[in-house]
């Protein structure tokens, strides 16, 4: 009798051991999970930090801590950026359920939050949505010298608004080429279902609705050219020459770029193309010298040893602010005539784009007239002294508002 009550203790013991172990291996799995879910938390926590420059960047990555990479080494390069990182990085475009028309990449300075807004005011991201696109704003760390918005700031922004991606690179005038390339890199790895990219500046005002049919008629009369490897289409710069005036600020020494002429390139207003071109001109970027005239350097040095085409939309374009303020005083007229063109720069004024969108839209629901020769916007736009072109247009206007 007692031998059976031994065994049968020692039986329950084990039992009991055994079911103890179950449960702290079951916990040791949901700590793993948990801590997960622990570092989701802690970056939101994290919003509320201010990292000043200089300092690492608080990490926004779930995974890079504890998979091994070899393959994700990459990611951790941008250019000759060895300790490259996303500081906000959580759109995906995974999210989209829908087919992707085009992911539009805006290249905004970090302190511009009053344009991103005025983006999302022009069109939100919902609506967006519903026309098969989504946006992104491409922004580096902040700069020493800016005073007027912090890091918290801009993780409260991307609480809210969730459309940032943001290098560790500081902001500079110079450094615009690599957050060009982060862009399409993320948009041609991270992004690849989308069927185009448009790449813009955020102080440029451009008619979505009008590239949308664009693309859509691209996409019926020109297929082959849309999925291939060598879509760029924008606003041409023909052989532009190289400034080697010392004074200008546009000069460029004989080391940065030895030729007089620079090879056809897009103007970094607006331009588009797709994922599979977007990834060509990436690897180019890793086996050619950086270049700091970001628009020059992607779409012409970059792109001319790869032979792509550049399609021609200048008619689009305006350089004068004028006319897109006057396109909107004619869009409210009650015979709402149709705008010209399609894309210019604000001109320093944030609303534009919102006025400009909010306006322009009936037009695609036919409640706008067609514009005669003898009314257009060249004629008809008073105060509108010379038309301008873009001429490494982008970085001048950031030149200009970098240094507010
Ligand atoms: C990005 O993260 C913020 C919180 O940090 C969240 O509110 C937002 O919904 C996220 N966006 C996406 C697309 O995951
Ligand atoms: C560009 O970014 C790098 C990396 O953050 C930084 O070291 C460099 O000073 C920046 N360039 C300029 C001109 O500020
Ligand atoms: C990257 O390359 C540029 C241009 O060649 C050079 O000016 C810069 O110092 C390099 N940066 C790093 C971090 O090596």
């Amino acid at each position: 009798m007692r031998l059976r009550r031994i065994i049968w203790k020692l039986i329950l013991i084990i039992a009991a051991f055994l079911i103890a172990l179950v449960i702290v291996l079951n916990n040791t799995e949901n700590t793993t999970n948990s801590d997960e879910f622990l570092t989701i938390l802690r970056n939101t926590k994290e919003d509320n930090v201010v990292v000043t420059p200089g300092e690492p960047p608080p990490k926004m990555h779930l995974l890079d801590e504890r998979k091994p990479k070899p393959a994700k080494a990459q990611e951790r390069q941008l250019l000759n950026l060895t300790n490259f990182e996303y500081m906000v990085d959580n759109y995906s475009c995974e999210n989209y359920k829908k087919e992707l028309m085009a992911i539009i990449i805006v290249t905004s300075y970090v302190g511009h939050d009053e344009l991103r807004s005025a983006h999302r005011n022009a069109i939100s991201q919902a609506k967006l949505s519903e026309m098969g696109m989504q946006r992104v704003f491409l922004l580096a760390s902040i700069p020493r010298r800016e005073h007027f918005i912090t890091q918290s700031q801009i993780f409260n922004e991307q609480q809210r608004f969730g459309d940032l991606l943001q290098g560790n690179f500081l902001e500079a005038y110079r450094n615009l080429s690599y957050k060009h390339i982060m862009g399409l890199e993320w948009a041609a790895r991270r992004c690849s279902k989308a069927k185009f990219i448009i790449k813009i500046d955020d102080d440029i005002v451009y008619d979505v609705f009008h590239l949308k049919r664009y693309l859509e008629s691209l996409e019926l009369e020109n297929h082959e050219l849309t999925t291939s490897n060598a879509l760029l289409a924008g606003y041409i710069l023909d052989e532009k020459p190289v400034i080697r005036n010392e004074q200008n600020k546009w000069y460029v020494s004989p080391e940065e770029y030895n030729f007089n002429v620079y090879p056809s390139y897009l103007s970094g207003w607006l331009y588009v193309t797709n994922p599979k071109t977007a990834l060509r001109l990436v690897d180019q970027a890793y086996n050619t010298p950086i270049f700091w005239i970001d628009d020059t350097w992607v779409t012409g040095i970059l792109r001319e040893p790869l032979h792509i085409p550049l399609q021609r939309l200048n008619s689009w374009f305006s350089a004068n602010p004028d006319f897109l303020q006057c396109c909107v005083r004619d869009l409210k007229k009650a015979n709402a005539m149709e705008c010209e063109f399609y894309v210019g720069p604000n001109g320093g004024e944030a609303k534009l784009l919102i006025e400009f969108l909010h306006n322009v839209e009936k037009c695609y629901y036919d409640e706008c007239l067609k514009r005669p020769k003898e009314q257009s916007i060249k004629n008809t736009c008073v105060g509108a002294v010379k038309r301008i072109l873009p001429d490494h247009g982008n970085a001048e206007i950031k030149m200009v508002s970098l240094g507010r």
